[in-house]
């Protein structure tokens, strides 16, 4: 698959490079803190058990892999971008961080229960790769986890939400980071990805799942999809 401008590889993992440092405090300031609810639910839909193995995809700054962890859970984080690994080193000394590309994860088949990735498939350029290789590495009925922004269903949010998205968070985004590029980048992608209903088909068209389940979180500004692999 070749990779629009938006999702080149390059680009994003200079986009993350450059706004690592501010990353965390923009989440909490763009997102009003909710993004904390958002990842607790990933954590207790994942049914994470004590000492089952995790491994977080794209996983940033490592928030998705601590909470993971202190479900209990054996956690790897992996991402591409190494200024966003060497944060999460910081944050979580015990946890295994490494740079890794999602579309070529360094696991063999099987490796863990639960593979996970917060707001991170939107920005892959190619998503199905992605969640085939998080699907390969998980054992059969074991779960894929993916948070991701979408579109609120709503009639009267939505448009409500979209002016929010298109004038007030790149703007926002700016001034808490000073990179105005990356938060015109968010708008744009969170207005193009595949949301609900669509996504669950790019996942069953991606690898086997015995079955898919989904639900809106805050009216669907972001959505919460968890996979049985087959
Ligand atoms: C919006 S951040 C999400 C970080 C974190 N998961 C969170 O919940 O805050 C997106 C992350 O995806 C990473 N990323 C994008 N494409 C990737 C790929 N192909 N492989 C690994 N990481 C990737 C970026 O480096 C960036 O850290």
């Amino acid at each position: 698959m070749i990779s629009s401008p938006a999702t080149d590889p390059a680009r994003i993992r200079l986009m993350f490079a450059s706004i690592a440092t501010r990353y965390d405090r923009a989440n909490t300031i763009l997102s009003a803190g909710v993004h904390h609810l958002w990842r607790r639910r990933a954590v207790r839909r994942a049914g994470v058990r004590r000492g089952q193995r995790v491994l977080d995809c794209a996983t940033g700054t490592g928030d998705l892999a601590i909470r993971f962890r202190d479900a209990g859970a054996d956690v790897v984080g992996i991402d591409f971008t190494p200024e966003m690994i060497e944060l999460a080193r910081t944050k979580a000394p015990a946890i295994r961080f490494e740079v890794a590309d999602v579309t070529s994860l360094p696991f063999s088949n099987d490796s863990f229960d639960i593979a996970s990735i917060g707001f991170g498939i939107r920005n892959v350029a190619n998503p199905a790769k992605g969640i085939a290789e998080m699907a390969r590495v998980v054992r059969p009925g074991g779960r894929v986890v993916v948070l991701e922004f979408g579109q609120p269903h709503n009639r009267v949010l939505r448009p409500i939400y979209a002016s929010y998205r298109k004038h007030c968070l790149p703007r926002l985004g700016a001034a808490v980071t000073g990179d105005r590029e990356a938060y015109d980048y968010l708008e744009s992608s969170v207005g193009q990805f595949a949301s609900g209903k669509e996504f669950v088909e790019l996942m069953h068209s991606s690898a086997r799942f015995d079955r898919i389940t989904f639900e809106p979180l805050s009216f669907g500004i972001a959505y919460l999809y968890v996979g049985i692999t087959a």
